[in-house]
């Protein structure tokens, strides 16, 4: 009951409101026809050209590839919040995430699969907890994860090479929800301490005293210990790259929604404080909060800014299960403000993404372009505003 005061209190007091392309019409119009009629085999979309934001599709075993079927899931959660409104009507959103995300079996059996493969599962187990389909999937991905653990070092590494430079990148801690929900399924604890384990690893390890991430943290797989500290897409080797900061502010916010420690809680709020402190005043999130600001204009990263709006409104959510309603109002706050400021600069009604101004790999000249999370992470925006009362459809 004190709980639901304080929520009721934290939303009257609310004030940015959210931007209306959240609903536009094209959001169902450009997913669906990304989603008409995929091909055999399936062919995912990952980003675009930077030229005239055409999709550009990518196979299976590619790390991105559970972000497209996993929007399909997104779009038959919206239908569900905002009835046959906006051009969703009359599409079977859920018949076309099945589709799609049978496209992603075939990487369970394969040992170098990414970390990044087992979201649609766990979007159809929340709409199907006995599909059996998803079980086994979730399970392969959360094993080949488990598999990838080291004692020693207290981290599940990049991939599956046996070799002593054992590689830690801060998105990882996005993929613990894996380990989570196969828990559920299975009763086995170990995955639950695997996650644990990686989560406090990764804040002795990962984050600067000023609450800044590393990329990447080597460590030697023998004995454990820290080998080099650097980037593969950020800036330098000592700057904060946007996205994985909101990799990290999800992943932390995550770790508390599933387990309720205060250090996975503060740690989270000093990732966002970071995040949201260092952006600059035109209120864009640049691809790197280090990248030097000349010559103008810093590419921006949308996605980062996507990816860092879900990470808030989660953390919102849990300043509340601790009774902290200004904390929820500031990062709900944070949220609306960076979705308000990249839509403004990134949507862009004549490509088939949403979103321009993503930034996939700076270093690869791969840049100014549409992203596939980006635009998940949009269109699951407006459907946690909504279910927070914060939009309207
Ligand atoms: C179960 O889930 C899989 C994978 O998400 C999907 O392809 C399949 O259609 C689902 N089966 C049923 C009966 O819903
Ligand atoms: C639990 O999961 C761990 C990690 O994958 C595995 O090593 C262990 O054998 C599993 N335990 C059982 C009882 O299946
Ligand atoms: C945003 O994208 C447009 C079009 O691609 C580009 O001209 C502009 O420089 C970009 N701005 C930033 C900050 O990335
Ligand atoms: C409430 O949340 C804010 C923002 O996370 C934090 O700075 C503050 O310490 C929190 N207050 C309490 C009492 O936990
Ligand atoms: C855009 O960002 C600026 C600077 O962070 C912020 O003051 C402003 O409120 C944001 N705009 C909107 C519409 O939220
Ligand atoms: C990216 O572009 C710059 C400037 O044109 C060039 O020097 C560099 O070699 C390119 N990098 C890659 C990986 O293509």
């Amino acid at each position: 009951m004190r709980n639901f005061i304080l929520f009721i209190f934290a939303l009257s007091s609310a004030r940015a409101t959210a931007p209306p392309e959240l609903f536009s019409p094209l959001v169902a119009q450009k997913v669906l026809a990304a989603a008409k009629a995929p091909l055999s085999p399936i062919l995912f979309p990952q980003y675009t050209d930077a030229a005239v934001g055409k999709w550009l599709l990518f196979n299976g075993d590619a790390w991105a590839t559970s972000f497209f079927p996993a929007t399909l899931y997104e779009m038959h959660r919206r239908q569900k919040l905002c009835g046959d409104e906006h051009g969703v009507g009359g599409v079977d959103w859920l018949e076309l995430g099945r589709t799609w995300s049978t496209g992603e079996i075939p990487s369970e059996t394969k040992t170098g699969a990414s970390h990044d493969v087992g979201f649609p599962f766990i979007e159809e187990l929340k709409v199907n907890p006995r599909n059996e389909t998803a079980k086994t999937a979730v399970k392969a991905f959360a094993m080949a994860i488990a598999k990838r653990f080291n004692v020693k070092v207290g981290c599940t590494r990049n991939g599956d090479s046996p070799g002593p430079n054992f590689q830690v990148f801060i998105d990882y801690m996005m993929n613990l929800e894996v380990l989570f929900v196969a828990e559920g399924i299975t009763g086995n604890h170990t995955l639950r301490d695997i996650a644990i384990k990686h989560a406090d690893t990764t804040i002795a390890n990962q984050i600067r005293p000023d609450g800044g991430t590393w990329h990447i943290v080597e460590y030697d797989s023998g004995t454990g210990l820290v080998t080099k500290k650097r980037t593969a897409q950020g800036f330098s080797d000592d700057s904060t790259w946007s996205r994985g900061q909101a990799w990290g502010i999800y992943g932390y916010a995550n770790m508390h929604l599933r387990t309720n420690f205060p250090r996975y809680l503060e740690t989270a709020r000093r990732l966002a404080a970071y995040f949201v402190s260092n952006i600059p005043s035109d209120g864009i999130v640049p691809w790197d909060f280090n990248a030097p600001t000349t010559p103008a204009p810093r590419p921006a990263d949308s996605s980062a800014a996507t990816i860092a709006v879900n990470a808030l409104l989660l953390l919102s959510q849990r300043e509340l299960t601790v009774r902290n309603s200004t904390g929820a109002q500031i990062w709900r706050n944070a949220a609306l403000s960076i979705l308000n400021n990249i839509t403004r600069l990134a949507w862009r009604p004549d490509w088939e993404s949403l979103l321009s101004n993503g930034t996939v790999d700076l270093p690869a000249n791969n840049t100014l372009t549409g992203i596939v999370y980006g635009d998940y992470y949009f269109i699951r925006a407006g459907n946690e505003l909504k279910e927070l009362g914060l939009a309207s459809c």
